[in-house]
């Protein structure tokens, strides 16, 4: 199974949907739903020419981290961008296509009757007010300061890189993570306690678990060193509240110690005791919210018969405490859930790094924090094969689930793949005129959800050379086009990658290979 997500770019700060393919579902495409509009043979969704809104990014190589680039031309943006109803001044680092900002509308974590709105409330219901508020409404539109400085990235992390990230400009982004609230939240302290869940933007790869948009739950809960001085002190409060939850029949292997000097560390600020409460407590919560989650999942997938159902029912649940990394937690933990013969990551949390509280104005608070991807949870709660079902507007697909009620998706039938192959030659560097610009495999990606929107399932790169005498490099991209909806015409496939082929040539200068042509 894939397990990208929180260990992506070597950084280890991410929480993605990633599982593996069941069947295949159905969903429309004639994209009333302001997202994911297919334009067969009649142009890009996104718009004319310059449909990625790029310019040259000469400057960001430094940060991209990646040595798999070439240099490629790149069009003009326009000189604003509108979101919110916000005018936005672009600039050489804007990288936002249209179909990614007409996402920032739907809101599906807040649709009622939506698998990850139903699948939002059950985790809420695990932290009840008044001690835990709920912030549904943030902006998506986050200052490159909340996303990365105020948690501690440092300047070269591979998330800042423009690869990864979509910049609305040198300053702001879209979230890559609801931990870009966090500080904002710790500073208004409005409640000991807080959920915030959102839409999250990256760049990524197209398969059935990876979406350029997805949904996090962020979950924080501080406590106040001296409003609990009399009460013995800060662990003291913790280790009573530990004390007064109720048990949970989950087998839970946690073999680490609570921090470790090396690999999860304490912090400076921290006594051993705190640090040994807050992470207990973190931990104790989390492994409730799995119990309840997990234990309404299996309850599906055995009353359905589900691959891996057989016999799990009687077997205790088994989850396990990873160490991990995060710049803004430590120690930091993942948490695997054993789920159909796979260990499955969960979810990314920690100790909160006391410079937040500090930098926020809330010195004397510590806690704890957490991120987990909704996509995911409600993948395997619901019984739903692919990510892009999410985004549907069909009422065969939303008109089966009901707020409240955890029901399993019954796929419609599996519609037929059309493989189609692209090997192209990329420029030689400097070969371009004006700004120059590397291209990435996520560019690729881009261009194909452009032009294909989510008849695209897969995008894969099989092949890459450079030519020995040349120097130039060639790429070959195989694309799944597939509809969840319909089968898919081999003339409708053939005119989508056609327009692919344009835009590589148009855009970026690319010379598609012929199949004869060695
Ligand atoms: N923001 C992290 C991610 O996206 C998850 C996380 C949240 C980790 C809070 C620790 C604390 O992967």
């Amino acid at each position: 199974m894939d397990v990208r997500g929180v260990g992506r770019g070597g950084g280890g700060y991410y929480t993605e949907p990633v599982l593996g393919g069941g069947g295949c579902g159905k969903e429309s495409w004639e994209g009333n739903c302001g997202v994911v509009v297919a334009g067969v043979g009649g142009g890009s969704r996104g718009g004319k020419k310059g449909l990625l809104d790029r310019t040259s990014v000469r400057n960001r190589d430094a940060i991209d981290g990646k040595n798999d680039c070439i240099f490629v031309e790149e069009p003009p943006s326009p000189p604003t961008i509108q979101l919110e109803g916000r005018h936005y001044p672009t600039d050489e680092w804007t990288n936002l296509p249209s179909h990614i900002s007409s996402a920032l509308s739907r809101k599906l974590h807040l649709q009622p009757s939506h698998p990850l709105s139903i699948t939002r409330r059950l985790i809420e219901s695990r932290f009840p007010g008044p001690t835990y508020q709920y912030h549904n409404n943030l902006s998506p539109i986050v200052s490159v300061h909340q996303n990365f400085d105020s948690l501690g990235f440092p300047i070269d992390h591979p998330g800042r890189s423009r690869t990864d990230t979509y910049y609305v400009n040198k300053d702001t982004v879209l979230r890559t993570h609801t931990s870009a609230h966090q500080a904002d939240t710790f500073r208004s302290g409005t409640s000991d306690g807080f959920l915030i869940s959102a839409d999250v933007y990256r760049r990524d790869a197209i398969d059935r678990s990876h979406y350029p948009v997805f949904h996090q739950m962020e979950g924080a809960r501080m406590w106040s060193r001296d409003g609990c001085k009399a009460r013995g002190g800060v662990a003291a409060v913790i280790m009573e509240d530990i004390e007064s939850m109720p048990k949970h029949g989950i087998n839970v292997e946690d073999p680490n110690p609570p921090f470790h000097e090396k690999r999860n560390p304490l912090q400076v600020e921290h006594t051993p005791e705190e640090a040994q409460a807050v992470g207990a407590h973190l931990k104790l919560c989390l492994e409730h919210v799995v119990a309840e989650v997990f234990g309404l999942a299996r309850a599906g997938a055995v009353a359905a018969g589900g691959a891996g159902a057989e016999g799990a029912s009687e077997e205790p649940l088994r989850v396990r405490w990873v160490e991990a990394y995060f710049p803004f937690t430590s120690p930091s933990w993942e948490l695997e859930v054993y789920w159909q013969g796979n260990w499955l990551e969960l979810l990314g949390c920690g100790v909160v790094q006391q410079s937040l509280p500090k930098n926020a104005g809330v010195p004397d608070k510590i806690g704890w924090a957490f991120g987990v991807g909704l996509e995911r949870v409600a993948m395997l709660l619901f019984g739903i094969p692919d990510i892009r079902l999410f985004w549907s507007c069909d009422k065969r697909f939303l008109g089966q689930f009901k707020k409240g009620e955890i029901s399993r998706f019954v796929p419609f039938s599996k519609f037929p793949p059309c493989y189609k192959d692209i090997a192209f030659w990329l420029p030689r560097s400097g070969s371009s005129v004006g700004g120059q610009v590397s291209f990435h495999e996520n560019d690729m990606m881009e261009i194909v959800r452009n032009v294909a929107g989510d008849l695209a399932e897969d995008v894969k790169l099989i092949d890459e050379f450079t030519h020995p005498k040349t120097g130039r490099k060639s790429l070959c991209f195989r694309i799944n086009y597939r509809s969840l909806e319909r089968t898919l015409r081999n003339d409708e496939a053939n005119s989508l990658q056609q327009m692919v082929k344009r835009v590589l040539v148009e855009e970026f200068g690319a010379e598609v290979r012929e199949k004869s042509e060695k």
